[in-house]
Parts: C-alpha cells; structure tokens; sequence
C-alpha cells in the first residue's frame, strides 16, 4: 500500500487512572486499542504499525488481526517508547518501501470515523504539505499569570488539533531525523523542520481519551463492536 498508518498506542494513560496502560482498558468489553483500529480498517487499505508498550505487543497484536479481518497481512506491532516521538519514531521504522504517505494516530482518539482518515490523505496528495484535522475551539479561551487573567485570546486564531496528522514520508522522516527536541506533536515537529501544514475539518468524536469522563463519554457512545 502506498499509505502507511502509525497507531501509537504505548502511553501509560496515568491521568485515566485505570490498572491496564490506556489502549488497553475497555470499552463496552473491547479494548480502546480495538476500537481504534476498528476506525484505521474501515479507511481505505494501508499498511498499519501499532506501537505498543513494551510487555503488551503480543495483546496488541491480537486486536489488531481481529480489526484487520481480510488485511491481516497488512498489520505489524512495534514496542514504543519512553515518550509519543520515541514511539512514533519506532513506527516509521516499520514502515514498508512502497509506503509514501503516512498518517500517525493516537490509539486514545478511538472513535475517530474513517473519513476524518480519508479526507486527511486526500489533502496531503493534494498539497503536499502536512495535514492535521482540526475543530474550532468552543470555549472562551484566557492567557492567565497564576490564577490572574491577562487576556483573552482571540478563538478565531485557533483551532483544536487532532490525529490522524498526514505527512508525505519523505517529509515526516527527514523532519524526525533532524528533531533535537521533545515537539508537542507531528505537526509541530514538522513545522519546526521548515514544512507547511495545514488543517482540514476534524470530528467531535475523535475526542482524546484522556480523563475518567471522556472514558465514559466514549463508552456512552461507542458502538458495540460484533463477535
Ligand atoms: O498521553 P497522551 O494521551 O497525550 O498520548 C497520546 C497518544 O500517544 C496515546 O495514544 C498514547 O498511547 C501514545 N503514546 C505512545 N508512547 C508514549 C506516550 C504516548 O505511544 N510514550
């Protein structure tokens, strides 16, 4: 395939606040891990690396051929690392030759629909630079000092970013070759190597997985996943 998808998935998710590492604590009796990747196989056909932690590549592989159906030949598991970037960086290793366009994903933004996967490839074939989807921000947005507001700053100069984050290969890797420093995320890390990027519209329901509530947000709206 000439799409490669990186799902880290190798967080410990201590602000969740669970036992198991975040990708693998359950939702409606399936792994958020697999219900992520329910999303990755309902996009058009790529070559999918999951990034897990060390100990919990060989669940991780479980759930993935279980997602993968038919594409199963299509999967592999890496461990990751310390950080996200140590971990993305051990997913682009995995990829294959023929990939040329690679989108990273966070294993926590499990309910993403599978056109938020196809809209970002399609902008990066269409423009070449990096793709991030992106909402609009809802609240009310102030710059504070401690507890004082300073200002409020402007909403319509900014935007939620969100993953899948698209990049042409060549891009991603040369721009995390040259990183010297830990980046808040791909886009950042690929700006900051001199690329463009851009946002195409995002989707409420790739919502990251972060705290206690959006664990049962995402268990109240997950759609059961079939035997
Ligand atoms: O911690 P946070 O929710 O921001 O992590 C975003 C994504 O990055 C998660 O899917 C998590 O599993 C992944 N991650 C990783 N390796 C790390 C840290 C986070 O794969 N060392």
């Amino acid at each position: 395939p000439r799409v490669g998808v990186i799902v880290v998935a190798a967080g410990s998710g201590t602000r969740l606040g669970q036992d198991a590492p975040k990708a693998f604590v359950g939702i409606g009796g399936h792994t958020i891990l697999r219900h992520a990747l329910r999303g990755v196989f309902a996009a058009p056909e790529a070559q999918v690396v999951v990034v897990a932690p060390a100990g919990r590549e060989g669940e991780a592989l479980t759930d993935a051929r279980e997602a993968a159906g038919a594409r199963a030949e299509l999967v592999s598991v890496v461990t990751g690392g310390a950080t996200r970037q140590a971990s993305v960086a051990a997913g682009l290793a995995a990829l294959w030759p023929a990939v040329q366009v690679v989108l990273v994903h966070d294993a926590a933004r499990a309910l993403t629909p599978p056109a938020v996967f196809e809209r970002v490839v399609d902008a990066v074939d269409r423009t070449g630079w990096g793709v991030v989807p992106a909402l609009p921000v809802i609240d009310t947005i102030k710059r504070v000092d401690g507890d004082r507001i300073v200002e409020a700053v402007d909403r319509s100069q900014l935007a939620a970013a969100q993953t899948p984050q698209g990049f042409r290969r060549d891009v991603l890797e040369t721009s995390y070759a040259i990183a010297a420093e830990e980046f808040t995320d791909d886009a950042a890390l690929v700006a900051a190597a001199g690329h463009r990027v851009a946002i195409v519209e995002g989707d409420v329901h790739a919502f990251k997985i972060t705290t206690p509530a959006d664990l049962e947000r995402a268990r109240s709206l997950a759609a059961p996943i079939p035997a």
